[in-house]
């Protein structure tokens, strides 16, 4: 199995104080320099869990309530999302119709990512609707006899690119306090990234989901650890039907995944 250490950024030595002995804050794999720097800037926790203004930063650290164990999970899960509802913290605002924020079972042990809502996802308020969707759907049930109600679905930005371009390093940075909170608040043990932008995120990596679908890597996140595995983006094997057969097969490892650590 290759295991590697990866998003260091979202361990927040200060939250968490048991992540200063995790090994390894560096990443074993390839950067760019521009995600490289996005890591650096936007993954280090105390950039994603920092209040946003200058006064502030000088008022004394408060509690997280993320850490409050008295408190339900699906019940700050509704808090973020809340948040994730008034953003405006990048210009994809503007333009959108819903903010997709994420569907399923927030307790979950398996979680999908994908790069962000499209049309349908925009105009419906939910993740992976449209033909991407629907394949998804059809192979959560073929390779892993689950349904989208028994997973958790969401995407890197949680708004729409317009044109369904990728979302750009800055997007993804404005938004990933919502990611980390919904990896912390659903606490996955398996994690499978669809497609390069989310992968590329996850993993701080240049490197190609052509080369890295077939591996699997330690993924750490505030709060818990599960193993990553990053697959085409439903839509790769909708262009190519020769994906769709990794495509499965990774969907299958997934769920024996799963099963071992069940
Ligand atoms: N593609 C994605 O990456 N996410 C969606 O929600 C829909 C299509």
């Amino acid at each position: 199995m290759d295991i590697e250490q990866s998003l260091p950024g979202f361990v927040n030595p200060d939250v968490y104080p048991d992540s200063k002995s995790l090994p390894g804050l560096g990443n074993s794999g390839e950067t760019s320099s521009v995600l490289q720097s996005q890591a650096e800037a936007s993954l280090t926790a105390d950039t994603l869990l920092a209040p946003d203004t200058p006064t502030e930063r000088i008022a004394p650290p408060q509690p997280d309530p993320l850490l409050d164990e008295s408190r339900d999970a699906v019940e700050l899960l509704g808090e973020v999302l809340a948040e994730a509802k008034t953003c405006v913290r990048c210009s994809l605002a503007e333009a959108r119709t819903n903010v997709v924020f994420g569907v399923g079972d927030p307790k979950a042990d398996l979680m999908f990512i994908g790069e962000g809502p499209g049309a349908d996802e925009d105009a419906t308020g939910e993740p992976f609707v449209g033909r991407s969707g629907q394949l998804l759907t059809q192979l959560l049930k073929d390779e892993m006899s689950l349904t989208r109600e028994q997973v958790y679905i969401t995407n890197v930005v949680k708004c729409r690119p317009p044109g369904n371009r990728d979302p750009k390093p800055e997007e993804i940075q404005a938004c990933d306090r919502f990611l980390v909170r919904q990896l912390q608040l659903i606490a996955p043990k398996v994690i499978v990234t669809l497609g390069n932008p989310a992968t590329k995120t996850l993993l701080n990596t240049t490197t190609g989901i052509t080369k890295l679908r077939g591996s699997k890597h330690e993924f750490k996140y505030p709060g818990g650890m599960a193993t990553l595995i990053p697959t085409f983006h439903p839509s790769a094997a909708l262009r190519n039907t020769a994906n769709l057969p990794m495509l499965r097969e990774d969907l299958v490892v997934a769920r024996q995944e799963l099963l071992s650590q069940s």
